[in-house]
């Protein structure tokens, strides 16, 4: 579905001609209170920060300054719940009611700028709000996902130290209602800094106690807040300050704080929208993600608010709430225009709807184009997909570090041709390179790190929060001058991007970044546990599955189930739900290196039945054929 006439290369081309017009430019989309006048301010690495000297406010221009242009009566946010079977509209002059409302109810209890505010929330129209309302007291964000247990929560708290916390007192899941506030409290319980507040929303489904003094009901506060007649305005903020900080999977179990501004965020992801999504202001858009992820900051919340469209929170699942017609029903009912979702929820969709019967209950006809992130999107779910819903399918590759696409297609301006197993093409604002691991470039359609020359563009992380030199560490050290994405590659002679493998401990499960080496830490806690290793098993349906190895101690009276058990529900404890860790096999020793380096790469071969190469250091050749042996053993190998 290639477009001949794409303007895609002309826009990039300008970009690259003076980044420094193209973005001063898109920064004409944004109301600031002071407008920029420099575009970047970098230092001699190329790293650096957007519209330095301007100041706004991120809820102004999602909110406030839609209702004065006029857009107050249009929906600003559809709640779909199948999981509760409610929904739920929200007007812009509704949702501008809500957020100065909440705000002024997060000032009252002492909440000021530059103060951080955690939300841990199901996916319930109170989040966005919740996001928007920081976000105008100039105070910094930073969403939880549900999923995660209370010990990550903790490690969250400490990090962020915030001083107010928002949560409700269930969220809901198929396998049933999920508590949060007592793991709330027990990730309270369990950190060393404490909030002075806890505001919570009370669901129908769950009650929960409050304690005095630092827990507030939702309703309550909010309804004091209307009958005092309590408004808080916009605060500004200079485009530079944070907006949010989003705690992503790095490579041990401290996960990384994600520093987004306020100024560059706006900016960039206007952009998007008409660019790369096609849309205009005023269509439904629809992210079928949740808050707790990139994806869900970015396109539930941020840039379909920016642009004046509406959004659709959906909480439910692609199957089973009630069937895998549900985002068709969804798609028809409120007119959604452009969806985006992760490979996994198509696979789940059609493994269980593999005719796509259920497509032809629907009428999609307003529906113009799926766009597609979080992980790989294999060849057969592609092809899959643009049979059945017979609209452009496309592929786009991004990071919880850039909040939007690196590579992609851009609807807006024409597709162009991209081969089936590619997410495109660089967006602008990125040079996209492929290095060898000595820093030098490959040749065309040559595997390599892929890098992205600096400066980075508007809305990438300037920082890691409270870790600058973790910041460098990570991500600028290994190859001066660029941004090392992690992720493995091929950039194909007419420019395609390939994204094949993550290049450090990091997996991909329906669409979730985790770390191994976190579980890992999690797994050697155990006192029975000699030493483990967790490597990424491919999975027809989430992509990938997690699984552990691991070498029981000696004397340890325990049969491998017990202990196995043992250990899956020690990383649902710690890591929670959404790690997804079901298989910990029991093995005598770890494939090593003569230097005591766990083999984890050969390991995955083995388990996925790929031909691999004997490693050339490898201490005792024999323990492949041992750990070959344990899988069989338990069904998980041919
Ligand atoms: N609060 C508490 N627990 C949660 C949760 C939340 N907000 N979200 C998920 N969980 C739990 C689930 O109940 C599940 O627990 P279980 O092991 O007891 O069944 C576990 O975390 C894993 O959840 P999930 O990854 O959603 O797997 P699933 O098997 O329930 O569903 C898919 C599989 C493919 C249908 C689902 O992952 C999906 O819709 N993914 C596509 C969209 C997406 O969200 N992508 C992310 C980024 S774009
Ligand atoms: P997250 O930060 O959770 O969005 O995860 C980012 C990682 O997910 C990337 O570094 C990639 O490894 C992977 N990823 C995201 N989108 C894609 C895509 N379209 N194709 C391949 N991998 C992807």
């Amino acid at each position: 579905m290639a477009n001949n006439q794409s303007q895609y290369q002309d826009i990039y081309d300008q970009w690259q001609n003076d980044p420094e017009a193209f973005w001063m430019k898109a920064a004409e989309q944004i109301d600031w209170f002071t407008a920029p006048t420099t575009c970047f301010d970098g230092d001699s690495n190329g790293s650096g920060r957007w519209f330095p000297d301007a100041t706004t406010n991120t809820c102004y221009n999602a909110v406030d300054r839609h209702v004065a242009a006029g857009r107050g009566d249009q929906a600003a946010l559809i709640y779909d719940s199948p999981m509760t079977g409610n929904g739920r509209q929200i007007s812009y002059a509704e949702l501008l009611d809500e957020v100065e409302t909440l705000a002024a109810v997060l000032a009252r209890r002492g909440v000021t700028k530059g103060d951080r505010v955690i939300i841990y929330m199901p996916m319930v129209p109170e989040a966005v709000i919740a996001m928007l309302a920081v976000a105008r007291l100039g105070a910094v964000h930073s969403v939880v996902f549900g999923g995660f247990a209370p010990a990550e929560l903790a490690i969250r708290i400490n990090d962020a130290t915030p001083k107010a916390m928002i949560s409700a007192t269930c969220g809901i899941e198929p396998s049933g209602v999920i508590a949060y506030k007592p793991l709330l409290d027990q990730a309270i319980e369990q950190a060393s800094h404490k909030p002075d507040v806890c505001l919570i929303m009370a669901r129908e489904q769950q009650d929960c106690a409050l304690i005095n003094g630092r827990d507030y009901d939702y309703a309550d506060e909010m309804s004091h807040a209307r009958t005092a007649g309590l408004k808080q305005a916009c605060v500004p903020v200079k485009a530079t300050d944070p907006l949010y900080i989003l705690y992503t999977s790095g490579t041990t179990g401290q996960p990384k704080g994600v520093v987004r501004d306020n100024g560059g965020h706006m900016v960039a992801l206007m952009w998007t929208m008409d660019h790369i999504y096609g849309v205009q202001p005023g269509e439904v858009f629809w992210a079928a993600s949740d808050v707790g992820w990139v994806v869900g900051h970015s396109y539930i919340c941020y840039a379909p608010l920016l642009f004046g469209c509406t959004s659709v929170m959906y909480e439910g699942k692609p199957v089973g709430t009630p069937d895998a017609g549900a985002f068709w029903r969804v798609i028809s009912t409120y007119h959604v225009s452009v969806l985006f979702t992760a490979p996994t929820a198509f696979r789940a969709i059609r493994k269980v709807d593999p005719q796509g019967d259920l497509i032809r209950d629907y009428d999609l006809s307003g529906f113009r184009a799926l766009f597609l992130a979080g992980e790989r999107t294999d060849p057969d779910t592609l092809h899959w997909a643009i049979e059945k819903l017979n609209v452009p399918v496309i592929d786009h590759w991004w990071q919880t570090e850039t909040g939007w696409t690196i590579a992609g297609n851009t609807l807006g301006l024409g597709l162009v041709d991209v081969p089936a197993g590619s997410s495109g093409r660089p967006m602008p604002g990125y040079d996209v390179q492929v290095l060898d691991d000595e820093g030098m470039p490959v040749e065309r359609g040559t595997l390599g790190n892929i890098v992205v020359k600096l400066p980075l563009p508007p809305s990438c992380l300037p920082t890691l929060w409270g870790a600058d030199d973790r910041f460098h560490d990570a991500y600028l050290r290994t190859f001066p001058g660029y941004y090392m994405t992690s992720d493995a590659g091929i950039v194909d002679a007419t420019g395609n991007v390939f994204i094949m493998a993550r290049t450090d401990d990091i997996i991909n499960v329906a669409g979730h970044r985790l770390s191994t080496g976190g579980m890992e830490e999690v797994i050697t806690s155990h006192a029975d546990v000699a030493e483990c290793a967790v490597v990424g098993a491919a999975d027809q349906l989430k992509g990938q599955l997690p699984v552990g190895f691991y070498v029981m101690n000696d004397g340890v009276d325990k049969t491998p189930e017990e202990l196995e058990a043992e250990l899956i529900k020690l990383v649902r404890g710690q890591i929670g739900a959404v790690a997804a860790f079901k298989t910990a096999v029991a093995v005598k020793r770890l494939p090593k290196t003569r230097s005591g380096k766990i083999l984890r790469g050969t390991m995955q071969k083995i388990i996925d039945g790929e031909a691999y190469n004997m490693p050339a250091t490898i201490d005792d050749p024999a323990i492949l054929d041992e750990i070959a042996a344990a899988l069989k053993a338990r069904g998980l190998l041919d």
